[in-house]
């Protein structure tokens, strides 16, 4: 019988050493083709191209190919995407009687999140794996996002609910839902930009969450439930509706000054300004707050712009030292308004265009996915005695 001893075991891999990083700011945790940011320039790129021409130039459906395909479409491409997302505009009527059954007076964000989930029942590809499945549910779930919100509007407006029209692009179709009339073109047009600017976004709260969801390997409609639920905050996408809350709140320019220099004193937040990223002026708030003096001088609401200007100019004075600047979430409160869209259903506007970006994002960590976990570090008791309490 040898008495040689065995060999050692191999010694267990030792884990880097994690870093603590509050927040995640300076964590980068994915690859993305699909949004560059520059928050010290103040620069926002879609696949290279600037935010600004594509907020001139591109439209909704474009710019989402444009983050799918990561180029531009040809005319023939971008028709088969258009009459794609068409085709799948139409809810379920299960989802109509669900609509009808939810309470009025729920908050708009809850309802979405809530309909969204329920879209996968109806889905029977829902739990179908693969890129190409999650292609066709992403597609379903950009076109029927903004049925799901009109007609939730509607229900709790007391109105009968209106059937996409499969003639309309994404943001005709939208207000035609909501309002039960064709939109003029300025109409038409000022929600598809807003729509373009807000698309995507880096790593984002809620795009960070739904990729944390995907990449567990759950579905589709799974991590975009998770996305509508981390907009929902007032820190991210529910930014939007506290900046119209403040803005009537103030209710005329001469209330402007007392207001803010009153918040600021004692130090709150005000409402659309900050940014993780951006430390120079957001270039989606640059071209909103030129959009936004247009749509608010054809629409009598020049009032609601020029109380935002001079909100913008006390913020700056205090605090463009520390880079504080408007966000994307300060003037597109008055664009919103202007456009007859009901405050509260502001960051639902936020998820139907966010919702491309999302499913992008997906696709992508899918594409080579690893399950994000990052660390907690306990700061709680260690060597405690377990006790039976009597
Ligand atoms: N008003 C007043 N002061 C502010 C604001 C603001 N809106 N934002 C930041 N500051 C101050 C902070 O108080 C802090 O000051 P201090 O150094 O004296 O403590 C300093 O600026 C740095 O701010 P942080 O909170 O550390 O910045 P952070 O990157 O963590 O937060 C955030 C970014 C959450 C967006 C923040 O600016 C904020 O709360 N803004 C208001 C909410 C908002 O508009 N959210 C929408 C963001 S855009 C989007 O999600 C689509």
């Amino acid at each position: 019988m040898s008495t040689a001893t065995p060999p050692a075991p191999a010694p267990a891999p030792t884990a880097p050493a994690a870093i603590y990083d509050k927040g995640l700011a300076n964590t980068i945790v994915a690859d993305t083709q699909m949004s560059f940011i520059d928050g010290g320039k103040g620069v926002l790129e879609y696949v290279g191209i600037d935010i600004d021409s594509l907020a001139r130039q591109s439209t909704y459906e474009e710019t989402v190919y444009l983050l799918w395909n990561t180029k531009l479409p040809s005319k023939a491409e971008l028709d088969a995407l258009k009459s794609a997302l068409r085709s799948e505009y139409e809810i379920p009527n299960e989802l109509y009687e669900m609509i009808r059954g939810m309470p009025r007076d729920a908050v708009p964000m809850h309802a979405l999140r809530t309909l969204v989930s329920a879209l996968a029942l109806y889905d029977s590809e829902a739990d179908a794996d693969g890129i190409e499945a999650s292609k066709r549910k992403a597609l379903r779930l950009v076109a029927k996002t903004p049925t799901l919100i009109a007609n939730f509007e509607r229900h709790r407006s007391g109105k009968d609910f209106v059937h996409p029209n499969k003639s309309f692009d994404i943001a005709t179709n939208f207000l035609w839902m909501l309002n039960g009339e064709k939109p003029t073109d300025a109409m038409a047009r000022g929600l598809d930009i807003c729509l373009i600017l807000h698309a995507d976004h880096g790593l984002n709260a809620s795009t960070f969450a739904a990729r944390v969801t995907i990449a567990t390997l759950s579905d589709l409609y799974s991590a975009m439930t998770t996305a509508v639920g981390t907009l929902k905050g007032p820190l991210h996408g529910g930014a939007n509706e506290e900046v119209m809350v403040m803005l009537d709140e103030i209710g005329s320019i001469d209330k402007v000054d007392e207001f803010i220099k009153g918040k600021l004193e004692r130090k709150e937040l005000i409402m659309g300004f900050g940014h993780r990223v951006y430390k120079a002026y957001d270039p989606r708030a640059t071209y909103l707050k030129t959009f936004a003096k247009q749509i608010a001088t054809d629409t009598g609401n020049l009032r609601l712009f020029e109380m935002s200007q001079r909100i913008e100019s006390l913020v700056l004075d205090a605090k463009a030292g520390k880079g504080i600047f408007p966000n994307v979430d300060f003037y597109s409160a008055t664009t919103y308004h202007c456009l007859g869209i009901k405050t509260d259903l502001f960051t639902c506007m936020f998820a139907l265009s966010r919702m491309s970006g999302w499913c992008g994002h997906c696709i992508e960590q899918l594409q080579d996915n690893r399950l994000i976990r990052p660390q907690a570090k306990y700061t709680g008791p260690h060597a405690v005695t377990y006790t039976t309490r009597s």
